[in-house]
């Protein structure tokens, strides 16, 4: 594997950062410095990025129902809990695909796969991510209808999203939305509802691409199979 493409999977660098790291001279493979981009790595390489040695390990997915109160880093300088706390004792390093706000319970996806995450989370592969919200005021067509055609929210216009309305209290003044979209800007979700006029007061991811989360108590986790991170690739061609 061209080396490049070696520190990327080892999820150190992108395969753009790594060249750099090579033509800096922090690179190396058994201690010797790396000067050709071209460089394989061969079974058995130990290769060390500034004096650090890396190991491909193997790719990795988990699932997990987020509770909330949980941030989605794998580490905090608050010592808050996050996600990684929740799951078994997991060797390699994983991180998650993209991030659920500390009150957004619900669909996370962690893995140690940088090329799969990118793919995941990238708008163009039109991957759904479907939220339910429970909004404060009463949804209709009419203040939903720019949901759908795409709104400002931070000066940047969202992709078309699709909405269905799942339940209107007009008692309790609330509404039940569930929204699929393809991005995942920050507080997106949140922030398309506050354009239309309607905050969110609970908020959950309930499905991403394939994958939903049969099975799973909030706080649970458990492994992907195969299958399961086959169809995800497949979602990321055909849109779903
Ligand atoms: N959109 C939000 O506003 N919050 C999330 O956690 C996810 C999507």
């Amino acid at each position: 594997m061209r080396i490049n493409k070696y520190i990327a999977h080892a999820g150190v660098a992108s395969r753009r950062k790594a060249e750099e790291l090579i033509m800096q001279g922090l690179v190396t493979i058994n201690g010797q410095k790396v000067t050709a981009l071209a460089t394989t790595v061969k079974s058995g390489d130990v290769v060390e990025v500034e004096g650090q040695p890396i190991y491909n390990e193997e790719k990795v997915y988990y699932l997990l129902n987020k509770p909330r109160g949980v941030i989605s880093s794998v580490s905090d300088d608050k010592g808050r809990k996050t996600v990684i706390d929740l799951l078994p004792e997991v060797k390699e390093r994983i991180y998650p695909v993209g991030r659920l706000d500390w009150d957004t319970t619900g669909l996370l996806i962690l893995t140690n796969d940088g090329d799969f995450t990118d793919k995941m989370i990238h708008p163009r592969n039109e991957i759904d991510k479907v939220y339910v919200a429970r909004l404060k005021g009463i949804a209709n067509k009419e203040n939903l209808r720019p949901l759908t055609r795409g709104l400002l929210i931070d000066g940047k216009k969202t992709k078309p999203a699709r909405y269905r309305i799942l339940k209107v209290e007009p008692d309790k003044n609330r509404s039940l939305v569930e929204l699929t979209i393809h991005e995942g800007r920050n507080h997106q979700v949140k922030k398309m509802f506050e354009a239309v006029g309607l905050l969110v007061d609970k908020l959950s991811r309930t499905r991403f691409g394939t994958l939903d989360l049969t099975g799973l108590r909030p706080g649970e986790s458990r492994r992907l199979n195969k299958k399961e991170i086959s169809q995800l690739h497949n979602a990321a061609t055909q849109g779903n």
